[in-house]
Parts: structure tokens; sequence; C-alpha cells
């Protein structure tokens, strides 16, 4: 941010304005970037067996330069069992057979270099498959052994060791333990998994952990990718001792937001491992990133994972939990441009990922929707689809405007639903086994992208049927039915990332305009951009100005003056204008 912008800070607009954040001139491609995020087995499935595969990304990737997104990030496709949609990694250097081949994976590289899109893969270094090689000498070990201290192995508590160690629970529901049976048969010694017993926890106070990472990470940037997206990057290093934790598995407290004491969290070791990467990354030249997964509050605390020498970026969850409360919006917008701008690291937006119920179907409730990771269900309380879905155009055409990078996932530029109607016989996310069915767990934002209304299972593969049933609004809602209207979803899409790039919006200012920041709306200025999102059910007077798109209508309105549009803003609505200063002081 520079001072002058400061200076430069433009009239008032009808009312106050409060400067937050300046141009961001700092270089990297990544500070704006929109990074695009491709859930590969529901991606494209081009060999037709019902699973998405690299193949099916390569074929796909020139849609995705279309949109105009920067970069894309691949979910895993490492060998893995599939126990938790491949975030069990049983061979980090290697593509599942399921996925492709890594000559599959070059020839991906390669096409997206054609097209100037960069590849982001992604990164599990918390914990492995119980099928890595790794593991399996550690169970065929014995206790104390050099095998067994790749892991967290212990014994348990209780006269014979039947307690688990301590008292820490799963993030998908259950005991973080599980116990082995030692090689000569005798009930043993526990292991720690966060996740599912099938994802051993790495220990990463061993440095031979370290060592087979920095391997792992070299393989990758060998191979061309621009950086790694670090799964649940805030976990690898547990506290000394592993003691008792009174709070939530997910570390959490009863708002939502980890706690900060949480001992399996957010320890202070983390941040040596990723400085080291840093500088591996970096001597591959400055373009290649690191992103963090890491669920951690408050907002000062993300700061410290992206200083100078640390991670480019982290997700801003604050924002995503934020939703269309326009409080929270506004303190999570303003908390995080402040705290990040103080280490000189931009914020990163986000709205859908592989984890939470889609934007469109969240925004589909007028009370609380699902929790995160709980999903929705045939016997649930149904969002309605076309209040959703326009009030996720809504929030969308808000979030791009926001100076900083963003992340899409995959299907959001289309306003898909999540999927409802799975079978309980097909739900594959193990939270739905660990719960008892209690929680239906992720299914529902990973059913598979509608590419085609005419084609079998709509395009996704013309052979067997997907992994997950396509909900049946799927067909309407196929890309090319949308690409094919001017008034879509996707094609308001396409205009907002055209128009943030043309605009330079990623590397903007922002201010908040006093007088739209209302109970029920929210307005910012990048720039001479004005953006202002209508949540009230009455329409909004707006200021004069050129109406350069409108999330309602989802129509070009390029150059028509608001005047025929009435001078208002519909409800759920938001519209990105051009503001000529001479006339709005007037
Ligand atoms: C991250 C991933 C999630 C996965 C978990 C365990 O939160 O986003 O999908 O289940 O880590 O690897
Ligand atoms: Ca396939």
């Amino acid at each position: 941010m520079s001072v002058d912008s400061l200076l430069q800070t433009p009239a008032p607009l009808a009312g106050p304005l409060t400067l937050i954040h300046g141009k961001d001139e700092a270089p990297g491609w990544w500070r704006s970037a929109v990074i695009y995020q491709v859930y590969p087995r529901s991606f494209r499935d081009l060999n037709g067996d019902g699973i998405g595969d690299i193949a099916g990304i390569t074929a796909e990737l020139p849609q995705l330069a279309d949109l105009d997104v920067d970069a894309v990030w691949l979910s895993p496709f490492y060998r893995s069992p599939q126990r938790d949609a491949g975030y069990d990694v049983s061979d980090y250097c290697d593509v599942d057979p399921l996925f492709g081949t890594l000559t599959d994976f070059d020839v991906m590289i390669a096409e997206a270099n054609r097209l100037h899109l960069r590849v982001i893969v992604d990164l599990v270094p918390n914990h492995c498959s119980d099928q890595h090689v790794a593991f399996q000498a550690a169970l065929a070990a014995t206790p104390g052994s050099p095998e067994r201290d790749m892991f967290i192995f212990r014994d348990g508590s209780g006269a014979s060791g039947e307690e688990p160690p301590n008292n820490w629970a799963s993030h998908f529901g259950g005991p973080a333990w599980t116990r082995i049976m030692e090689p000569d048969g005798t009930p043993g010694q526990w292991y720690l998994h966060l996740f599912d017993s099938s994802q051993p926890d790495f220990n990463w106070d061993n440095q031979g952990v370290h060592e087979e990472f920095e391997r792992v990470l070299r393989f990758w940037l060998d191979r061309g990718v621009s950086g790694f997206r670090v799964d649940v990057a805030h976990a690898l290093v547990k506290a000394p001792g592993l003691p008792d934790w009174g709070g939530r598995a997910d570390g959490g407290s009863s708002d939502g937001y980890p706690g900060h004491e949480a001992p399996m969290f957010g320890q202070p070791a983390l941040h040596a491992i990723y400085r080291k990467w840093r500088q591996i990354l970096e001597s591959y030249g400055p373009d290649r990133i690191l992103c963090a997964e890491a669920n951690v509050d408050p907002l000062p605390r993300l700061a410290d994972w992206v200083r100078q020498d640390e991670m480019h970026q982290a997700f801003n969850f604050p924002y995503l939990h934020a939703g269309l409360d326009v409080h929270r919006l506004r303190g999570v917008i303003t908390d995080s441009l402040l705290t990040l701008d103080a280490v000189g690291a931009p914020s990163t937006w986000v709205l859908s990922n592989h984890d939470v119920v889609r934007h469109a179907s969240r925004f589909g409730y007028n009370g609380p929707g699902p929790r995160d990771g709980d999903g929705i269900g045939v016997w649930d309380h149904q969002p309605d689809e076309a209040l959703g879905r326009r009030r996720a155009a809504a929030a969308s055409m808000f979030m791009l405007g926001l100076p900083g990078g963003a992340y899409l996932y995959q299907g959001e530029e289309l306003g898909l639903p999540d999927g409802i109607d799975i079978p309980d016989g097909q739900r594959q996310d193990p939270t739905f086994a660990r719960t008892g069915g209690a929680r239906l767990g992720r299914d529902g934002c990973r059913v598979p992208l509608p590419w085609s209304a005419e084609e079998p299972h709509n395009g996704f593969g013309n052979g067997q049927e997907p992994w997950l049933p396509q909900p049946e609004s799927f067909k309407q809602l196929a890309r090319d039915a949308q690409a094919a209207s001017p008034t879509s979803h996707l094609n308001l899409y396409r205009r907002m990332l055209s128009t943030r790039r043309e605009l330079r919006l990623g590397a903007g200012s922002l201010s908040w305009l006093e007088r739209y920041c209302t109970g029920s709306s929210l307005a910012y200025l990048n720039g001479s951009t004005l953006v202002v999102m209508n949540l009230n059910h009455e329409p909004l007077d707006l200021p004069a100005g050129r109406v350069l798109l409108r999330s309602g209508s989802a129509t070009p309105a390029s150059d028509q003056p608001v005047a025929d549009l009435g001078h208002r803003l519909g409800s759920n609505e938001t519209v990105w204008m051009k503001i000529n200063f001479e006339d709005a002081e007037s």
C-alpha cells in the first residue's frame, strides 16, 4: 500500500469515505490473482469410468482460460486409497491410476503453459494414508523404532493401555487415536489421526519428515508447478506432551473459530517449516507460491503466516464464514486488509470450496443454513434455489471487486447448487460413516460438473454413471447451455473476471462509502469503481454514474446510464459502477 494513495483519496462522494487500503504496487502475479479450484474427481471424466481424470482437465483447460482466471489449483490426484477423496496419500510423487499417469500430468502442464494458466497443486503434509510405505514400515517395526517415530505412536492410558493416550477427537467424528496390533499379534500402541483412522499424522518433530517433504516440493517444482496449497497447514506441529484438550475436535470454540490454545493447531514451531519451504520455492524464482489452508483466528495470527519470508497467501476463512451478514463482512474485510497490509501481504477471498456447502445453496436459506461439513439431505429444510443463485451472484460480484486475490471453486461460475438427493450408500465422505450418518458430510458440493445439456450425464463423461448423482437442475445449468445465453450466470462471471482484470481491481484500493453501508447494504470504492451490494428487501437508490455490471439481470449493461434502470439497485443485487467524481460531488 502506498501512502500517496491516502492523499489521492477522491473528494467525498455523497457522504464520507473511510479509506482502509491503498493501491497494491508490489510485484507478484499472485497478489491479485483469481485462482480456480479444480476438484479432479468431479471435473471431467474423459475415459468414461465415472470419475474425473487429468486428461479431462487438460481437455477443458481452454474453458478456464476463456473464463479469464490466472491459475488453477488441483485438489489431490496422487496415489491414494481414496478414503478421504485423495487427502489420504500413499505416494506423494505419483498420479493415482484412477486419474491417469505422470505423463498425463506433464501434458496438462504443457497445455496450461500454452494457455498462460498457472498450476498449483495440493500438498498434504499433516498426514498420509495408512497404506503409505512409511506407515506400513512403522506398523511392522517395534515401539520406539525410527520407523514408528515418523508418526505419532504412543502407549495407551489405563491399566493395560486400553484407553487412548489423550482425549483428542477426530475432525470427522470419533476419537483421534486408533490402537494397532503389534506384529506379534498382541494389542499394542495407538497412533494419532486428526482426521480419518486411515490418515495417520506425521511426526514433525522428526527431521526425516522434513526431508521427505522437501523432496516432494522439489519433485513437483521440477515438473513445472507454480506452487502449493498446503492442506491443514496449521496442524503439522503438536504441543509438547500432547496435553488433553477441552475444546472442539477442530480446535474451535463455540463461535466457530479455532481457539487460541488448541494443542494441535497453530504451534510456533510451524513457522520455521514454512520459512524453509519459502527458501526452496525462491530457489526456483519469484513466481512460485505457497498458500496456507490455515483456519487461524483472530486475523492478526493469520498475518503471522504470510510474513515476507513465510507463505505468500492464506485462505480467508473468516470471510467465507461471514456469509451475507453485512456487519461481519465489513469487519472481516477491514481487519483483513489492515492486518495483512501491516505485513505486506495481500488478502485472499473465498466463498466456496470442496469442504463447504456451495454458496448458491448456503444463501438459499433465510435463517441459519447447514453447518460446515454437515451437508444438506432430502429430509432437511430445503434451500430456495432461485434466491440462492441470485444472492450467490451478488456475493460473488461483491467479492470479485475487492482488492487482493480470490479463489473460485469449480462450478460456482455456473451457479451450481449442492447435490442433495444422494443415496446413503453412495456417500463417500468419511464424516458420514464416522458419525453414523448424523453429519452427512461434504459430498453435496463435490457432485460432478455438467458440461453439456444434451450429452449423457450432462457431458461429465459418456461412460459409466458419475460417482455421485447430478441433481435435475444440472441439465439447465450445463456450461454449453449457459455459454449460449447472454444473461447466464456463466456469462456474468466471464464479464466480472474480464472487467476485474481490465480495471486492475485486484491491485486496487478500498474505501467504504459510508452512506451505503447500512444494516442491509455495503458499498466500497476501488479506484473509481463503486461496488454496492443491496441485501435489503427494498431497492436502493444509486448515485450518478455509469453501470458496468449488475448481478441481478446478469445482463451486460455497459454504458447504460443508471437513469435507464430507474437509478435503483434491486433486492439481493450488486452493481459495479464507474463514478465520475466531478458529477458525483454536485
Ligand atoms: C483439508 C481438506 C479436506 C480434507 C482434510 C484432511 O481440510 O480441505 O478436504 O478432508 O484437510 O486432509
Ligand atoms: Ca475417468
